[in-house]
């Protein structure tokens, strides 16, 4: 596939190491090991700052509230009526969620974060829906997705493709609590989280879903096939082309499997342009 690219997208791939035309591997330096979002802690909110000012980005006070541990909290179920609830409904009942264990040890829940909705209530009109794993401990501390190392790349890869998180893109988990220590979410709690997410789709109604990572695939396509086996064709979830790409995390890791993430880009920019 070839693609026209401006002299800016130009640029942002060379920040981000992408040869566009050469399979090669980028050389970027990475630090080694295993790089985690705890390596770059956000600084929590000024503790006197009021409630409106101390509430996640994207969330309302009353959400805020709503969202913080409850160490030896009972299990309650999920709400019901997901399926027929607006936006700022869905964004309240995960607020308020306590369906699975992870709400004992979170901070604040992680509903998403990207173009503000026209009118309250509504939903963001957005054609890129970007979805990741699970919080981690910068995550879980902000209330937004993608706030550290990871997310600055992911940053980088929506300019390059002439996006930004706050404009016609939606950036949302497939779990909005943090699992603690940042371990791998469990079926049972991807399970659980699973009708936020798909209500999430729905309202959106995005052009293209750019799913990230292993855990963003089992939730969206159920699916535990590698990302290698699912990357490079565009699967459907209700209706919506999907890309499945390697998370911004392991590009971290692995800077040699960027140039196909840059592809998987291509991909779902193909997908947005088709009419539809
Ligand atoms: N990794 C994710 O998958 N999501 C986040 O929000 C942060 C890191």
């Amino acid at each position: 596939m070839t693609l026209e690219l401006d002299r800016r997208q130009r640029a942002m791939l060379a920040e981000m190491n992408i040869q566009v035309w050469s399979p090669e591997a980028p050389s970027f330096p990475v630090p080694s090991g295993r790089v985690r979002e705890a390596d770059a802690p956000v600084p929590a909110p000024p503790a006197s700052a009021g409630a409106a000012s101390q509430a996640p980005v994207g969330r309302s006070p009353s959400a805020a509230a709503a969202a913080g541990p409850r160490p030896g909290a009972t299990l309650q179920p999920r709400p019901s009526g997901i399926e027929t609830m607006d936006w700022d409904s869905l964004q309240a009942a995960v607020a308020g969620c306590f369906a699975c264990k992870l709400c004992t040890s979170r901070k604040n829940t992680v509903f998403g974060v990207g173009q503000p909705p026209a009118a309250p209530g509504d939903a963001p009109r957005v054609d890129w829906l970007v979805v990741g794993e699970a919080p981690g401990e910068n995550e879980d501390l902000r209330g937004e997705p993608f706030v550290g190392q990871a997310g600055k790349l992911l940053d980088k890869m929506l300019q390059a493709i002439g996006q930004d998180r706050r404009r016609n893109v939606y950036i949302a988990n497939a779990l909005k609590c943090r699992p603690p220590g940042n371990r791998n979410p469990e079926p049972e709690e991807l399970a659980q989280c699973e009708p936020y997410l798909r209500r999430q789709v729905e309202l959106l109604r995005p052009r293209v879903i750019l799913a990230m990572g292993r855990f963003a695939v089992q939730a969206l396509l159920a699916s535990t096939e590698p990302i290698g086996r699912l990357r490079g064709r565009v699967h459907q979830y209700q209706g919506v082309p999907l890309v499945v790409t390697y998370h911004p995390a392991y590009l971290l890791r692995s800077p040699g499997e960027k140039a196909k993430a840059w592809a998987d880009l291509c991909l779902a920019m193909a997908a947005v342009a088709r009419p539809g």
